[in-house]
């Protein structure tokens, strides 16, 4: 992400609030697809076309500050509307965290100003500028970027006040409307609302939030809505494959899907209960899915033991701002043991070897890696995590990539050590999200989704280099 001024020139001068996403007919859900037999596999490649790639990369940021973590959230008394971030902090409250930030790429022929943000699926607003003297990490803080709306030619201070908490932290601020421009080929989005922190507490990074924008968690179009209004792509779809372990050809890529990523056909997983329901009950939009089994195989082993009980399904948010995943205690403990792990009662975190992250990289298929599998629609999508990208390094200490969740259906979360072994489909037109696990096979090859993804997912793209 990036905030440029200078090019002024380029836009048309609309109002920041009046743009208003025109009316798109949706299909009941992906239930639509339910019943209905795959295709015989496509013989020629699907078509290419627009999409917005953006590369992600993968930091590890260490908590040098912990006199903000407990301290209140700055944000409560400001703000004329609060707002909530599902899930958990975008780091754990415990020495480290690993985050997927947004690539400012500079572009030597606009003197913008580039803001690093942290990626995530959990929340829906851009956040700017947080207090660095008051981050978790400072130094880190400092070197992220900051906006400056006074160097900026085409900034509107829009003067109304914004907040958003989560446990410890969040950003409070006034609200901005300024030209964006997003992915590796800096394409413009101009006058779109963000939040510019005036105080905050625990975050070191902007925040990108990548949920439902505009008719279920904000009043006025956010980042994916102004794409598809821009006819930069078709639908409010995104792709991410943050990668394994080493991170390489994170991205995230914009009415895209990178089909040398993942091999087969995806698998739509219905987000429950569906973004009206949620809207009634939570009164905000989450992607929440439901998760059907979980699963672990050892190293060097076939067999797989099941840890959760048949008819097992647990609603699980998918938050790619999260370290770390959240489940019920007992499925911890039991994954714990598999793991020779020592539980930290006192953060409630289970320290393991880090010679599991030692990977088999001899070993191409990685039949003798362990696993730990997550399944989908009763065993309709298994996604297999390999020990290397579910163990969470802390910098010399190790730790189980899931942890106990706190009682209360908020607290499940399927975050990077999950998020790592797949590829994935946001896709809020059929409101699911597509599943296969993350395999590249070499290179890229991206097609575009055009107006009904779901049913280029369903027919269409299929996965692999041959
Ligand atoms: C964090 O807090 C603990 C105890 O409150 C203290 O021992 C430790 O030195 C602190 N660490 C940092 C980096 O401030
Ligand atoms: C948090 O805020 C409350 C009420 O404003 C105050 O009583 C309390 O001392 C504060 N706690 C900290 C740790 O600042
Ligand atoms: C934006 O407007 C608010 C409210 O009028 C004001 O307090 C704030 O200083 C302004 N910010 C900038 C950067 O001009
Ligand atoms: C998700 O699980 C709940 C039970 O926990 C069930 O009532 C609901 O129908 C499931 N939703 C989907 C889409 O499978
Ligand atoms: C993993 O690597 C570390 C250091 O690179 C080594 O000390 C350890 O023995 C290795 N563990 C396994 C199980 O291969």
């Amino acid at each position: 992400m990036m905030i440029t001024s200078g090019i002024t020139a380029l836009l048309l001068a609309v109002p920041c609030l009046a743009a208003s996403l025109a009316d798109l007919t949706q299909p009941d859900s992906v239930d639509a697809t339910s019943g209905r037999a795959r295709p015989p596999r496509p013989t020629t490649a699907p078509r290419t076309g627009n999409y917005i790639k953006a590369t992600v990369r993968k930091e590890q940021v260490a908590i040098t500050n912990n006199a903000t973590s407990s301290s209140n959230a700055t944000t409560t008394t400001t703000a004329t509307a609060l707002a909530r971030r599902w899930g958990r902090l975008p780091l754990s409250l415990y020495e480290s965290g690993i985050v997927y930030l947004m690539d400012g790429k500079s572009d030597r022929h606009v003197p913008g100003q580039t803001v690093e943000v942290v990626v995530d699926t959990a929340s829906y607003e851009l956040y700017v500028n947080p207090d660095c003297a008051r981050a978790a990490n400072p130094a880190f803080c400092a070197g992220a970027g900051r906006y400056d709306a006074r160097g900026s030619g085409t900034a509107e201070n829009l003067t109304t006040r914004f907040g958003v908490s989560f446990g410890s932290g969040g950003y409070a601020g006034t609200y901005f409307c300024d030209t964006l421009t997003l992915g590796d080929d800096s394409w413009p989005v101009a006058n779109q609302q963000f939040g510019v922190a005036t105080a905050s507490a625990y975050v070191w990074a902007g925040m990108i939030g990548l949920g439902y924008g505009e008719g279920y968690n904000t009043q006025y179009p956010a980042l994916l809505d102004r794409l598809v209004e821009d006819e930069y792509i078709s639908q409010r779809v995104f792709s991410v494959g943050l990668g394994g372990a080493s991170g390489v050809n994170s991205d995230i890529i914009f009415g895209g899907v990178d089909y040398h990523k993942f091999e087969g056909w995806m698998e739509p997983v219905e987000i429950w209960p569906s973004p009206a329901e949620q809207m009634q009950q939570f009164g905000q939009v989450g992607y929440w899915v439901n998760l059907t089994s979980l699963g672990h195989t050892r190293p060097g082993q076939s067999s797989t033991e099941q840890l959760t009980p048949a008819g097992f399904t647990r609603m699980m948010l998918l938050d790619t701002g999260s370290t770390f995943s959240y489940m019920d205690a007992e499925i911890v403990a039991a994954l714990g043991q598999q793991f020779e792990a020592t539980l930290d009662e006192q953060q409630g975190i289970y320290y393991v070897s880090c010679s599991y992250l030692n990977g088999t990289e001899e070993d191409d298929d990685d039949e003798g890696s362990g696993h730990v599998h997550f399944g989908f629609n009763q065993g309709g999508v298994v996604i297999d995590v390999k020990y290397e990208d579910f163990i969470v390094d802390l910098g010399g200490r190790c730790a189980l990539g899931v942890q106990s969740a706190d009682v209360g259906a908020t607290s499940w979360v399927l975050g990077d050590t999950f998020i790592r072994g797949a590829y994935m489909v946001f896709d809020q037109y059929y409101d699911a999200v597509w599943l296969a696990n993350y395999r590249p096979c070499g290179g890229e090859a991206v097609a575009d989704l055009g107006k009904d993804p779901g049913e280029q997912l369903w027919t269409e793209i299929y996965g692999g280099c041959d």
